[in-house]
């Protein structure tokens, strides 16, 4: 069993890439839907959540955790490897960033994401290791995680809040723009085509829950660990209202979901 952790129904972005990458795999999702967001809260809150979440995931079996929410892969991986010292936990952070300094041809690189991602200043220093010599700009998007959620993901709004936070960066009167953007939240990819539609064609945009997806993928066959057959199978466990998990996170996962599917759990 592979366990999968968000804030809420955000990573399920990353779930599906990860189904697609590995559907013969079992999987248990947790979103901390009671104590979502965790991008505008505090790194000792967001690294507590985390490691009661982690905690909980462990006790389903698991034989590698991912932690699909880019603010506490950003703020607690650390601490949640030492806590599952014998669990391999895999964050979002380092195959984005990883993805982002080997995209990029200027070493101009945009990272978009949450108050708490770009305040903690792992994206920045993921890719600083990788290419000391590039220029990271990082950019918090708060918006976009409502409007994610409202499924307002395209069209005016979403292109109009994508320009209010890229213009200054992008916009050709801005200079010379960076080259590749990471989308550094779990909730970007639903606003992708907002963010295209801003920075151009020509910028490379770097989905972090499909680069998370391959690395798992790449880890597991390395340690044995891949499951060779089967049909793969899912549990979906929320810390509050299923209902909501179900409706919200269908658009997210991209496949009908019934509110039974969803299991409460208090953590
Ligand atoms: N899952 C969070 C992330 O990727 C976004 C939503 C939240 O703020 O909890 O940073």
């Amino acid at each position: 069993m592979i366990g999968v952790f968000d804030s809420g129904v955000g990573g399920l972005t990353v779930l599906k890439a990860l189904l697609r990458e590995m559907p013969a795999e079992r999987f248990v999702y947790l979103g901390d839907t009671a104590r979502l967001p965790y991008g505008t809260k505090s790194p000792e809150t967001v690294g507590r959540y985390a490691l009661q979440a982690a905690e909980a995931l462990a006790g389903y079996g698991l034989k590698c955790l991912v932690m699909a929410c880019n603010t506490a892969s950003a703020v607690a991986l650390p601490a949640v490897r030492a806590q599952l010292a014998s669990l391999p936990v895999i964050g979002v952070i380092e195959p984005g960033a990883e993805a982002a300094a080997d995209a990029s041809t200027s070493g101009r690189i945009a990272v978009l994401a949450t108050e708490g991602t770009v305040r903690g200043g792992a994206y920045q220093q993921a890719i600083l290791r990788r290419r000391p010599e590039a220029q990271v700009y990082a950019l918090p998007a708060p918006l976009f995680v409502a409007l994610a959620e409202e499924g307002l993901g395209d069209g005016p709004i979403a292109e109009a809040v994508a320009h209010h936070y890229l213009d200054a960066l992008f916009a050709p009167a801005a200079g010379a723009a960076p080259d590749t953007l990471v989308l550094g939240c779990t909730h970007f990819p639903m606003v992708a085509g907002a963010i295209r539609a801003a920075v151009g064609s020509a910028v490379r945009i770097v989905d972090s829950a499909e680069t998370t997806a391959r690395h798992v993928r790449a880890a597991l066959r390395q340690a044995g660990l891949a499951q060779a057959g089967g049909q793969g199978g899912l549990r979906l466990l929320a810390t509050d209202a299923p209902e909501r998990f179900a409706r919200i996170g269908a658009r997210f996962l991209e496949r009908p979901i019934s509110e039974r599917e969803v299991e409460l759990i208090d953590l």
